[in-house]
């Protein structure tokens, strides 16, 4: 296993949409998401897409700490393979989010409450399934650096953007 590198914003891997894997049970994709977890624990993220370690495949890895959830949806780490999102109702949610990609930065951008997904796993079999509140925004925001999208492009309110160390001193 190895850390590998995050690509920053402003990089072309980020801008662009990722490829669909092919064999999701390949020997170099086991391999690509060994790396990928240990990246995510060595950077302190709860979440880690392909393309942010210079990988345009759509695969992501994430957690949801206990510490972080607020629907009693916490989750041990998960790896999707292909993930589709489908929004389920209209209630949206705004809240703070960071980026591995992003080192530093912070800004509140709204989200779907809930969420649908259907993925495969590493196994090839699929996986599917219900997420609500920071689940769905992990989702959201994961699955957004598969289609070449970084949170800032999100937010509805840019004035909320800014690094997280000043934000936090005028909470
Ligand atoms: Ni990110």
């Amino acid at each position: 296993m190895a850390i590998l590198k995050i690509a920053r914003m402003g990089h072309p891997v980020l801008r662009r949409p990722a490829e669909p894997v092919a064999d999701p049970g390949a020997p170099e994709i086991a391999r690509l998401v060994a790396d990928m977890i240990e990246t995510m624990a060595d950077a302190g993220g709860v979440g880690l897409a392909a393309p942010q370690v210079h990988v345009p495949l759509r695969v992501i890895v994430y957690h949801v700490p206990a510490a972080r959830d607020t629907e009693g949806e916490s989750r041990p780490l998960t790896v999707l393979v292909n993930p589709v999102l489908d929004p389920l109702g209209d209630d949206m949610d705004v809240a703070f989010e960071a980026c591995l990609s992003l080192p530093g930065l912070a800004g509140a951008v709204p989200r779907h409450r809930r969420v649908g997904y259907r993925a495969v796993g590493l196994d090839g079999r699929p996986i599917e399934g219900e997420a609500a509140g920071f689940h769905a925004r992990v989702l959201q925001h994961e699955c957004d650096h598969l289609d070449g999208r970084l949170f800032p492009m999100r937010m509805a309110d840019l004035s909320s953007f800014g690094f997280a160390e000043e934000l936090r001193k005028s909470e």
